[in-house]
This record gives C-alpha cells, sequence and structure tokens, in this order.
C-alpha cells in the first residue's frame, strides 16, 4: 500500500477539494463532523486508539527537527488532550471539543508551509504505526485539511497561502 502514499503537501491541498459533508446536526466550534455514524471512529480504535496515536504523534514531533522547537514541554499534555477531543469529534465518537479555535491557538507561532506539512507526515506516521487503513486516514486527513488555513503564518493578514 505504500505505493499509494501521498505526499503530504499534496493530500492536504489536494485533499481540500474532497472535505466531507459537514454534519449538519451537531455543528462543532472549528472542526467538521465527517463521519454519520461511528464506524470510522471505531477504524480508528475508538478513544483509546485516538490516544494512542496522538502519543506516538507526539514521539514523531518531538523527534522532527523541522518543528520540534515549536512545542514546550509543559503544553503537550495539554495539546494532545485537545487533538484527542478534536480527532474524536470529526470521526463522530461522541466527543466535544472544549479546545480554542485553531486561529487563536496558532496566531503567534508562524507556521509556514513547510511546518504544517511536516505535523501532517508525523501524523501520517503515527496512524500507519496503529495500522489505521490509508482510506480512513485520508478521512481525517481531509476534515483536517481546511484548518490549514487558520493555522499557517499570513504577513500582514494576506489572503495568500
Ligand atoms: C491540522 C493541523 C493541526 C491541528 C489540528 C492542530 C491542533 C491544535 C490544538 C487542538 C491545539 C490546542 C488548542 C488549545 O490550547 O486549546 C494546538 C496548539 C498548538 N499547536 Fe497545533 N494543530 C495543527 C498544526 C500545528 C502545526 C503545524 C504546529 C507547528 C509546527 C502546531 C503547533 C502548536 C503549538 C505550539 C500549540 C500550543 C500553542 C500555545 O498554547 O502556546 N500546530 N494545536
Amino acid at each position: 500500500m505504500r505505493i499509494l502514499r501521498i505526499p503530504a503537501g499534496l493530500a492536504v491541498g489536494g485533499l481540500l477539494l474532497v472535505t466531507a459533508p459537514v454534519h449538519a446536526e451537531t455543528p462543532p466550534p472549528d472542526a467538521p463532523v465527517i463521519a454519520r455514524d461511528d464506524h470510522l471512529f471505531k477504524t480508528f480504535g475508538g478513544h483509546d486508539g485516538l490516544v494512542r496515536i496522538t502519543d506516538d504523534l507526539f514521539v514523531f514531533v518531538l523527534a522532527d527537527r523541522r518543528i520540534n522547537g515549536f512545542f514546550e514541554a509543559k503544553k503537550i499534555p495539554h495539546i494532545k488532550d485537545m487533538l484527542v477531543e478534536q480527532f474524536c469529534q470529526i470521526l463522530n465518537g461522541g466527543c466535544t471539543y472544549t479546545g480554542k479555535d485553531m486561529a487563536t491557538s496558532h496566531a503567534k507561532l508562524g507556521i509556514h508551509e513547510g511546518d504544517f506539512n511536516a505535523l501532517v507526515e508525523d501524523l501520517q506516521k503515527a496512524m500507519d504505526k496503529n495500522h489505521v487503513p490509508f482510506a480512513a486516514q485520508n478521512r481525517l486527513l481531509a476534515a483536517l485539511a481546511p484548518q490549514h488555513r487558520a493555522i499557517v503564518y499570513k504577513p500582514n493578514g494576506s489572503e495568500e497561502e
């Protein structure tokens, strides 16, 4: 299945076009709910699976010299908890995201395109390690892709991406 791997940049950019419709009944504060039932959530191993994936994500992120400088050790437990909530909400796992919106939490960080793609690559590695099927990975990435706009730094508020 390696042969099907999409480079992170392409996955994020390309999947913007195929984002699944938002679930109309439970409007979330930030990320869209993409699953109508909990099948996709189960594919990720449910809540425990998301905790394992997020733990592994941060093992990869902290070893990743491209982006580890962004993360202060004392903030990591909170970021992990919020990511689990957000992924769980997106996958219709019965959670409600309680964190800050993406623009506010990333506003002062100066995150560039390459940083965003590096984090997506690390997330793909964490999902691979936890045996999440490729199609399911892409559904989560498709739901995260629109957040790119809020997270990546834009000089002087420009709309350039
Ligand atoms: C799809 C991509 C991303 C998602 C879904 C995401 C999600 C989150 C969430 C949920 C939080 C916690 C918000 C809160 O405090 O309530 C957070 C914080 C943070 N994120 Fe991201 N993030 C993404 C991309 C990135 C990237 C690419 C970087 C840097 C390379 C990054 C660095 C940080 C940092 C440093 C914080 C802590 C900010 C602070 O409180 O000082 N994030 N992110």
